[in-house]
């Protein structure tokens, strides 16, 4: 009546998706066990790796968890213990691994009550705790796997896409914490009719590179000239790693969900650690602490 998960790490927007793609990761994720118990309710027992609080109402697991809980016949509870190995803030949807998570254990441990639609829409509430927006397009990659769409909020609608078998990302991590809810705010409401063009012409684009297997297409459809603009500022050396990893032969690079996390894509493992190591070569010099993973999109 237990179960060990791996939680994912993701990566959101993936330049010209923003709000509606996301793909999971497969080397970088939390650890959580779930456990039922004949009492009711839900109870944090233990976080390791982070300080966040066991508060049920105050952390996303716990909210997460208590939607599932409410629309479930199930009269026991949960206990569950996080071994939170992704950083907050970090932009690799470290509260979206925990929501996604948390769900999908306790969906298991009950016998699977629930589709994978209903799982994003009960993590979708940590997210709103977590960055007051609930954002889908880290929680359906973490539930799903790979990449996903999400077609539609109203209603939600989520299509899974299928991952080319040498595609890798590499992800670089410089140790500074930007709250989505901050980088949410920063960003225009408007935007003109020439830049949806552009976007919605790369999101096809990308989506169809997906399906085809072609590398080249999703390289040139990850281009973003909305939001990147706006936030790689906050981004120490964006520039500087996105030219160099372009230049090392990554297909393309922009920032990793609401950042600093900056993330490439790579046509095999070979590309992607020739990248990182550019990554490693264009940030030792600089001075902030960083930490670069390497992983497969699954
Ligand atoms: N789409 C969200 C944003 C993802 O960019 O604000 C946050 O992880």
């Amino acid at each position: 009546d237990a179960i060990k998960v791996f939680c994912p790490a993701t990566i959101a927007n993936v330049s010209c998706g923003f709000d509606v793609l996301g793909l999971a990761l497969d080397a970088v994720g939390d650890e959580m066990i779930v456990r039922k118990t004949p009492e009711k309710g839900i109870k944090i027992t233990k976080i390791t790796g982070q300080d966040l609080p066991t508060a049920i109402n105050k952390n996303v697991a716990g909210v997460a968890g208590l939607t599932l809980l409410d629309k479930s016949d199930y009269d026991g509870g949960f206990e569950i213990e996080i071994d939170k190995r992704i950083k907050p803030g970090s932009g690799i949807g470290s509260s979206a691994a925990s929501s996604a998570g948390v769900v999908w254990a306790m969906n298991h441990l009950l016998g699977n009550p629930f589709s994978n639609l209903e799982l994003v829409q009960f993590a979708m509430e940590g997210e709103k705790l977590a960055s007051d927006v609930a954002h889908a397009d880290n929680v359906a990659p973490a539930i799903f796997g790979g990449f996903t769409l999400v077609r539609s909020y109203d209603p939600l609608d989520i299509i899974s896409i299928p991952t080319p078998a040498e595609l890798y990302a590499t992800v670089i991590h410089p140790q500074i914490e930007i709250k989505t809810s901050e980088s949410r705010k920063i960003l225009k409401t408007n935007i003109t009719l020439e830049k949806g063009i552009r976007q919605w012409g790369n999101l096809g684009g990308l989506v169809a590179g997906l399906f085809q297997n072609d590398y080249e297409l999703i390289g040139r459809s990850l281009e973003d000239h909305i939001v990147e603009p706006i936030r790689s500022i906050l981004i120490p050396e964006f520039d500087a790693i996105k030219n160099n990893s372009l230049e090392a032969g990554a297909l393309g690079c922009g920032i990793s969900g609401s950042g600093p996390s900056i993330f490439t894509l790579c046509k095999g493992e070979d590309m992607a650690k020739n990248v990182a190591q550019t990554m490693h070569k264009t940030y030792e010099p600089v001075g902030i602490d960083y930490d670069i993973h390497i992983s497969k999109v699954n």
